[in-house]
Order: structure tokens, then C-alpha cells, then sequence
């Protein structure tokens, strides 16, 4: 029998997620979150919630007993990972055979560890990627409506311009323009007034600490403290944490049943448990709801499921790389960790590329420009379901990452040529690799909008199932892809609470 029957169930705590709780609790829906990670309000031995970057603890990754973060080394040298207990930290790095995506893990999914750049994308692109979607009311409503709610702000471009923290922005500004190419300032989610406090010596370090990928203490305006905040704050919303969603089925009478299984610090299941529910909300993220869905459909437990879940999954493009700059040209020993600035050559239709001037606080002078490129690679995955194992694999090949690498060395090759300077050999492991398309971390579509769901993100074949999440988006949308995950679970959210909940 289903135990802890709620009207709503949403599955995460993300972007999606978080949207649909807060509105559902508003809408007076008693709602239930089910999110596999902890909750992250309760200080360390250390008087911290999250670990460093540079002394990670068990409290930075997703049970592992060592770290595994995106820049592997550092002149060839293994000095970035750590030996770590296992423990459900806050980023898992998933494995996939030709791609590692990462994603955060706990209440606020990847607010807790992601850049903060709360970027909306271009309309034109936007209009591409989504064709059956009223961009106008979009850009009037959705886009603008998250951005509130999310915190968005901009960096004070004074200060920018003379502080010390983003001496490597500026540095990899000017080197863009000697090529000719525009750069943009990218807003955040980060507060910038508590950055300038910061900086002043009068608040405490987060930004300005080197923390992000395991977490900021300070200063990160993530979803646990604004949509999950205000929805607990209805009354109608409760959170559930280390309780990990592994089978959807749909019984006699319509609901949908739920089982859970529940873990304990050390990853041991200590309970299994039943959900039932009428509406169904999945947030679990790009991989998350891509592999429940898969699962379900491929086991029989949802056949109906249209043969398009799993389809349309991309990178967004992502390649990171670095540059090695003259001795001259000091990028700085202080580096905020939250990049406001991008270089923009999407409006190059031969090559369009959008590469976020990214920090590297090793907290001294190192003279590399990092980046962060998103590229229009028009190549797609499809997750499948392995039956021998049971376990959902991504198609995704090391000849689909080539295309994103093609165009990023090609924006940075000009750059390079414009400023007689070259490419770093030695971060991103021993090989002499320079562009790192191993990974990424914004793993978009499984689930696309108008193809596995209708166009406003009911899943096709069973009424009152939703997906709100990255799912949704079909594997590119030209910028940092938080914005627009918020503002569509927005959209859907306005249609569902209007159409589909009235009793
Ligand atoms: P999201 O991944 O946020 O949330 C899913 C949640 O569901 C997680 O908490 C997960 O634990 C949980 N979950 C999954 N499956 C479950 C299950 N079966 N049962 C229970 N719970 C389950 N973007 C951006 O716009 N600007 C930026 O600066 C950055 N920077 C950045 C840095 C890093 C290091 C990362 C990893 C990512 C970014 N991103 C980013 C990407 C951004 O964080 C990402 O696109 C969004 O978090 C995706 O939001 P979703 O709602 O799709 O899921």
C-alpha cells in the first residue's frame, strides 16, 4: 500500500523542482519533495556548511573516496584531488562511457555548486530551439518573472573595473578585443553587494575564498533560499531528503505510485517506501528524470511513454579550456570565483561560439586565461536501458565532444594568433590535453518539450505527469541554461495550475 499520500509529489530540488514546489504550495496544494541529497543548513566541525576547494572534506562529492573536480591537474601535477570519505557531498560527477556530467546534490540541486550566471538567451535562438513556444510572452513574462524570483543582479562595472578579483577578466578581455571580438557582461545570482563587502575585508570570504563547485558559505542567492524558502514558507510544501525516486508505475485508478529508496550517511538503504500521488512533477534534472522515465517506459511499468523520451540529449556545447598568457600580462593571485563576463561570437553563423572568461584561484599569480565555451554543436544522444544491468547508458561519443572542440579552437586560435600567446598543456590531466570535452555541466534534454511532452511539458500518454526540469530543453540553448529551466517550469506551472488542478 502507498504510505504519505500527497495531492503533489515533485521528484528534486533544482531549478524545475523548486518552481513547481513553490507554486503548487501557493496554489494550495499540499506538495511533497522527494530529493536524493542532504540538506545543506547544519555547520561542519569546522563552523562551515560546505567544504573548500582547495582542503576538500567528504562534504565536496557524492560517495566518493576521492575528488574529482573538472581541472584534473596543474603543471601535469595531481595537486587538485583529494582523498575523501564516502558521504552524500554536494557534486556528483556521473559517468557515462564517452561523457561525465556534473551535477549538485542536495536541496537546491545545482544552485548549490553551479557559477551563479543567470543568463537569458539571445530570442532569435531561443525561437529556434523552441519554435512552438510564444517567445513574446516568454520575454514579457517567463524570463522575466524567474529573474526576479532568482535574485538576478549585475556586477557594479566601477568596481569591476578596478578591483582587484577580476584582474583576470579584464586580462582576457582585453586579449578578446585584440582579436576583434565583443565580450558582454554576464548577471548573476551571486550577491554582488556582499562581494564588494567582501573585497573590503568587512564580511566573510566565499566568492573571493575560492568556493563554488563544493558549495558557497556566503553571498550565493541559491534555491534554498529563495523559490524552496518561499515555498516551505506556504505551509502546504514538505522536503524529504536522502530519499532517492528509482520507479514510477500508474495504479488502477489513475495516481502514480512512487518507490523510494532511503539512505543513510554511509549510502546503505535503510528503508524502501511507497508514494502515491494524482499530480506528478519531475525535477530530477536532465539525467535524473531522463533515466526514470527510460527505465519506466522500457520495464512496462509507463509503456505508453512516447518512443521520444531519451531523445534529443546535448552538452550545450561545453568545452573548457586555458590559455597561457605573456609574463606581462598577471591574471592576478585573487580571483572571485563567479565570472561576469563572456566572450560573444554567437552571431557568427559560421562558427557560433559563447565562452565564459572563467576564474582559476589557486591564490597566486599562474598567468592562464580559463574558459568555459558553449558551443552551437548541433549533435544529440539518446539515453537507453540496459536490461542486463539495469541502468540507463548515454549514446554519447567521443567524435560528438570533436565537434564542440572544433569550434572552440577555432574562436581561440584567433585569439591566440591576435595576441601571440598559446594554449596550456597541462590541466586537464597528463596526456598534454588542451580542450577539455570529457565533461559537462549542462547536460540539457532527454524529455524536449513538444516531442516526449506536449507544449507545455505534460508527458504524452499519462494526464497529470509533468516534466519541469532540463529535460525539456533540446540539448543546446546557446548560454548557462538555469534562466531558461527556470522561466519554462514557470510557463508550465501558470498552464497546469490554470487548466489542469481545478477539482
Ligand atoms: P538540477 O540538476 O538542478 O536538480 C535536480 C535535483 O534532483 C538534484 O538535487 C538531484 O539530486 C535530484 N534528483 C535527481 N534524480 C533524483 C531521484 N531519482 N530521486 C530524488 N532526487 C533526484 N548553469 C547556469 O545557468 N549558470 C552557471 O553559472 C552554471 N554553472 C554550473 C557549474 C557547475 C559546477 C554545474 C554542475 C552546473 C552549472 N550550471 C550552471 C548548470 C545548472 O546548475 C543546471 O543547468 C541546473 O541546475 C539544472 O536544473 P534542473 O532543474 O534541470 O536540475
Amino acid at each position: 500500500d502507498a504510505v504519505d499520500n500527497a495531492p503533489a509529489i515533485v521528484v528534486g530540488s533544482g531549478y524545475g523542482a523548486a518552481v513547481a514546489a513553490l507554486r503548487l504550495g501557493q496554489a494550495g496544494i499540499r506538495t511533497l519533495v522527494l530529493e536524493m541529497g542532504r540538506l545543506w543548513n547544519t555547520p561542519g566541525s569546522d563552523g562551515k556548511v560546505f567544504c573548500s576547494t582547495s582542503a576538500p572534506d567528504q562534504r565536496s562529492m557524492w560517495f566518493r573516496t576521492r575528488t574529482e573536480a573538472p581541472l584534473a591537474s596543474f603543471l601535469w601535477l595531481d595537486v587538485v584531488n583529494r582523498d575523501i570519505g564516502r558521504y552524500p557531498g554536494v557534486l556528483d560527477r556521473v559517468h557515462f562511457a564517452d561523457m561525465s556530467v556534473f551535477v549538485g546534490r542536495g536541496v537546491g540541486g545545482g544552485s548549490l555548486v553551479n557559477g551563479g550566471m543567470a543568463v537569458t538567451p539571445l530570442r532569435s535562438y531561443f525561437a529556434e530551439q523552441f519554435p512552438t513556444v510564444d517567445a513574446a510572452e516568454m520575454y514579457g513574462t517567463y524570463f522575466p518573472r524567474a529573474r526576479a524570483m532568482l535574485g538576478v543582479n549585475n556586477v557594479d562595472p566601477a568596481w569591476f573595473e578596478a578591483s582587484d578579483w577580476y584582474r583576470f577578466t579584464r586580462v582576457s578581455r582585453k586579449h578578446a578585443q585584440n582579436a576583434g571580438l565583443r565580450t558582454t557582461f554576464v548577471p548573476s545570482v551571486y550577491d554582488f553587494g556582499y562581494m564588494q563587502r567582501e573585497a573590503a575585508g568587512t564580511a566573510a570570504k566565499s566568492a573571493l575564498a575560492g568556493e563554488v563547485i563544493y558549495g558557497n558559505n556566503q553571498g550565493k542567492r541559491s534555491l534554498d533560499k529563495t523559490y524552496l524558502s518561499s515555498a516551505l514558507g506556504t505551509g502546504n510544501v514538505t522536503i524529504h531528503t536522502l530519499e532517492k525516486v528509482r520507479a514510477i508505475s500508474r495504479a488502477a485508478d489513475g495516481t502514480y505510485v512512487l518507490t523510494a529508496d532511503r539512505i543513510d550517511a554511509t549510502g546503505n538503504v535503510v528503508e524502501t517506501k511507497e508514494y502515491g500521488c494524482t499530480y506528478l512533477f519531475l525535477g530530477g534534472g536532465s539525467l535524473g528524470t531522463s533515466e526514470l522515465l527510460v527505465r519506466a517506459r522500457e520495464t512496462g511499468t509507463l509503456p505508453a511513454l512516447d518512443a521520444r523520451v531519451g531523445a534529443g540529449w546535448g552538452t550545450n556545447g561545453n568545452v573548457m579550456l586555458g590559455r597561457a598568457n605573456h609574463l606581462w600580462d598577471t591574471v592576478g593571485a585573487n580571483q572571485s570565483t563567479m565570472p561576469v563576463m563572456g566572450i560573444d561570437d554567437w552571431a557568427n553563423t559560421a562558427n557560433p561560439v559563447f565562452a565564459e572568461i572563467a576564474p582559476l584561484p589557486t591564490g597566486l599569480e599562474h598567468w592562464v586565461s580559463l574558459y568555459l565555451a558553449i558551443t552551437k554543436n548541433p549533435q544529440r544522444a539518446a539515453f537507453t536501458y540496459d536490461r542486463a544491468s539495469g541502468t540507463v547508458k548515454l549514446g554519447w561519443s567521443a567524435a560528438q565532444s570533436a565537434v564542440s572542440v572544433g569550434m572552440a579552437k577555432k574562436l581561440f586560435d584567433r585569439i591566440n594568433a591576435a595576441n601571440a600567446t598559446m594554449y596550456r598543456y597541462d590541466l586537464f590531466g597528463g596526456s598534454n590535453k588542451v580542450f577539455a570535452d570529457d565533461f559537462t555541466y549542462h547536460p540539457l534534454g532527454g524529455c524536449v518539450l513538444g516531442q516526449a511532452t506536449d507544449d507545455h511539458g505534460r508527458v504524452k500518454g499519462y494526464p497529470r505527469l509533468y516534466v519541469t526540469d532540463g529535460s525539456l530543453v533540446p540539448g543546446s540553448i546557446g548560454v548557462n541554461p538555469f534562466v531558461t529551466i527556470t522561466a519554462l517550469a514557470e510557463r508550465t506551472m501558470a498552464r497546469v495550475l490554470a487548466e489542469d488542478t481545478a477539482p
